[in-house]
């Protein structure tokens, strides 16, 4: 699917001064065509396509641009600045580490490596021994996959396959694409790889009599009509946490029923947690609502504050399956992104992020379950749990998915000093820093109504 192009011709849009909004130029604002020309002029066409404002500082819940502007931020740069952009603990731990000066230092052991590794398995749960370090979250689900295969393999010669959830969304390099499955985004690979095999996923809208759990037999039975055994082939399982374009979490007892299975098999289960890690759902991990344990569960986006810093978390037995130097990484445990992940991991817990979350979690879902109530013909679910959801648009005369409204709802909110996530799809999705003020979560609350309503008349 190619992405939206938004327009760059300036608006004339109404002055708006509020306590966390101001907008006081045409949209966008004067200056930021040019820039935007320089990236397209210079940068990769695959990194365009997002609302066509230029950000000057992020500090909290705001976004300013060069021009005076300033927006509520309801995307946390997708869901990477949980504990608030700029947070000020994050850089003060970095400028340590800058100060030092110590940089980086490959694969010799340094002591913020040393104590952010004991900090984050710790803060992982009596379920995890150890983690491994990247950069990119596609690096850590990409890792996860090779620690599944060799699980597998250490177990029998044919046990190796990965078996992962369609739609859901892992990265961007080849393992990952793969285990996405989004079939135009892999096209290029040219071929399937044969031991990735994809289960659909239980939206609530295909289950009959809401039996997920009859939906996972019958999906189960047609993957060992294709040939696959789950006893003898499968060796991990991968899921997004939630799946992602919407945040529609799975049905708790579906889960449940793939942990047994995973038990009973001697398989693997391994949560994405990319968009759902580090206090955003109201949960320290987003895999606890299904009350089950996890053998790996990846991280990235909110465990760096806004640094690059990725990883896998798991049982020693497993991470400890590749051979020294056989998974390792050039930054792996750079000390400046384990000092910003040290800083993290302190302000969520002093502060007390994951159970506000769940707090303004409560705010958000009672507030947006109002606004569908409202506008029930355009919408047709509310997603999510904490501080991540998602408003699914439909088309109010066919029912059919709404993803042209969306763009329209995204780029109103941006001329009225408010950010979502534009998804390309028919979700807008909502995850503000988990640090907002019930008063600006409210705000903007008030402007996505403001803009549905504005577009619907
Ligand atoms: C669930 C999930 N997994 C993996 C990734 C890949 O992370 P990164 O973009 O840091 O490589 C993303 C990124 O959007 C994601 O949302």
């Amino acid at each position: 699917m190619a992405g939206h192009v938004f327009c760059r011709n300036p608006v004339a849009v109404p002055f708006i001064e509020t306590a966390n909004r101001r907008i006081a130029t045409s949209i966008p604002a004067p200056g930021t065509v040019a820039i935007l020309e320089s990236l397209d002029k210079y940068e990769s066409r695959s990194m365009h396509g997002q609302l066509p404002l230029i950000w000057r500082s992020a500090t909290g819940h705001t976004i300013q641009d060069h021009a005076g502007n300033k927006w509520i931020d309801f995307t946390s740069m997708i869901f990477v600045a949980n504990v608030g952009h700029g947070n000020e603990k994050v850089i003060s731990s970095v400028q340590k580490a800058i100060e030092m000066p110590i940089l980086g230092c490959y694969a010799y052991p340094n002591e913020l490596r040393a104590e952010y590794l004991e900090k984050l398995v710790n803060f992982a749960g009596p379920n995890f021994e150890k983690a491994f370090l990247l950069s990119a979250g596609t690096e850590a689900t990409e890792a996860a996959f090779k620690l599944m295969k060799m699980h597998g393999q250490k177990i029998g010669k044919k046990k190796n396959v990965i078996l992962a959830v369609s739609g859901n969304w892992h990265g961007r390099t080849l393992g990952a694409q793969m285990m996405s499955d989004n079939k135009s985004q892999k096209s290029w690979v040219g071929h399937n790889l044969e031991d990735i095999a994809h289960i659909d996923f239980p939206y609530p809208w295909v289950l009959e009599d809401n039996n997920s759990k009859d939906y996972l037999r019958k999906s189960l039975k047609k993957l060992e009509a294709s040939g696959i055994s789950i006893r003898e082939d499968i060796a991990g399982i991968m899921l997004e946490t939630f799946q992602g374009w919407a945040a529609v979490f799975y049905p708790k007892e579906y889960v449940q029923a793939l942990r047994e299975i995973c038990d009973a098999n001697n398989i693997l289960l391994c949560f994405d947690e990319m968009q759902s890690g580090f206090g955003r759902t109201g949960m320290r991990f987003g895999y606890e609502h299904y009350e089950v344990k996890a053998d790996l569960i990846c991280c990235g986006k909110g465990m760096g504050g806004g640094f690059p810093i990725s990883g896998v978390i798991g049982k020693a037995e497993i991470m400890d399956l590749p051979e020294i130097g056989n998974m390792s990484s050039t930054h792996s445990g750079n000390p400046v992104m384990c000092a910003a992940g040290l800083a993290v991991i302190e302000e969520i817990e002093t502060r007390d992020l994951v159970r506000e979350s769940a707090r303004k979690g409560e705010i958000l879902h009672t507030e947006l379950n109002r606004i569908k109530s409202e506008f029930k013909s355009l919408i047709s679910g509310i997603y999510g749990k904490g501080m991540i959801a998602s408003i699914v648009f439909r088309d109010p005369e066919t029912g059919t998915p709404n993803s042209e409204f969306v763009s329209r709802v995204a780029e109103k909110c941006m001329q009225k000093g408010l950010l979502v996530v534009h998804t390309g799809r028919e979700s807008i999705k909502i995850g503000p820093p988990l640090i907002i003020s019930d008063e600006a979560l409210l705000e903007g609350l008030g402007v996505i109504r403001e803009s549905i309503l504005e577009l619907f008349k």
